[in-house]
């Protein structure tokens, strides 16, 4: 068994945006920025928020926090994106998600300009990416693929199960992995909580990817030898031993799951970590326009 290992393959992804983003300050061009924006105080989106904007000052990159209040008006929130859509300085706009109910997320998704949509979330990033097309790929699905390609993880012909299909993970990664490439050419099954045969479905799997949000969901006995395994799962359980009061836990009994699998995922130290790698390399992306750009990464 062979642990994929989040940390290593960020910290080689990071290296080689900050490498890149030091060519480009050296030849006097602009420096990628990166501007997040936070609707509410939800602890985990407050946390994840923070190691993007950490992450960017660590590679070198500008980065800016906008903290609103969960009760603005949605127009509050439309003016904050026409304004970073106007400004040059900002190459990467990043809303985080979930936002309060009363503001529409399909609304706000739509106007962020799609030449800075570094979420890969609005339907111009996501009708390229259906179509095989260079764009912004989703960061958490984006950051699965740079694992399986740094392991050289087989996956031609293999049957690949998805577990759950946002629009986040789910969907884009049962996507990508059926792509004529590499990593991808999978045959695909997409489970969701209607699915009646789940059990069955995973024992069939070559590669199963978690992402439903339910801590230990995928137990040993869903999973057949020498399967690999995809982490998703980030959630906050509480934990009395921990100084912070919670233990983040993934939707895999790893435990118990691990032995059995040729590749696993940790959680943490798997696919969170990747999450903010492919977020800088989209967002690097975005500042060098891309994928109109020679020196585009992993275009
Ligand atoms: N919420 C959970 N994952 C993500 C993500 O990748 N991007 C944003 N913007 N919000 C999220």
């Amino acid at each position: 068994m062979q642990i994929l290992d989040g940390k290593i393959v960020s910290t080689a992804v990071k290296e080689r945006v900050k490498e890149q983003t030091t060519l480009l300050r050296s030849s006097g061009k602009k420096t990628p920025h990166l501007a997040a924006i936070l609707v509410g105080t939800d602890g985990g989106s407050e946390t994840y928020v923070a190691s993007k904007v950490k992450s960017c000052e660590e590679i070198g990159f500008a980065s800016t926090l906008l903290r609103l209040d969960a009760t603005i008006p949605e127009s509050t929130l439309i003016e904050a994106i026409e304004k970073l859509n106007a400004d040059d300085d900002v190459d990467g706009i990043l809303v985080q998600l979930p936002l309060p109910k009363h503001i529409s997320e399909e609304k706000i998704i739509n106007l962020i300009h799609p030449g800075k949509d570094v979420d890969g979330f609005h339907p111009n990033s996501v009708g390229k990416m259906v179509q095989g097309l260079p764009t912004f790929i989703p960061a958490t699905p984006y950051g699965i693929l740079m694992m399986l390609e740094h392991y050289q993880v087989e996956t031609k012909g293999k049957h690949a199960v998805v577990i759950g299909r946002s629009n986040i993970v789910g969907r884009p990664i049962s996507i990508l992995l059926n792509r004529n490439t590499y990593p991808g050419n999978c045959t695909v099954t997409v489970c969701h909580s209607h699915t009646h045969n789940l059990k069955e479905l995973c024992l069939q799997a070559d590669i199963i990817v978690a992402a439903l949000g339910k801590p230990g969901f995928l137990t040993a006995d869903m999973v057949k030898e020498n399967a690999v395994v995809i982490d998703v799962g980030i959630t906050r359980v509480p934990d009395v031993t921990k100084k912070s009061g919670f233990a983040i836990k993934g939707d895999v009994d790893f435990e118990h799951v691990a032995p059995k699998c040729s590749f696993i995922t940790p959680v943490p130290g798997g696919v969170g970590l990747m999450t903010i790698a492919a977020l800088l390399t989209n967002t690097y992306n975005a500042c060098v326009s891309k994928f109109e750009h020679q020196t585009a990464l992993n275009s």
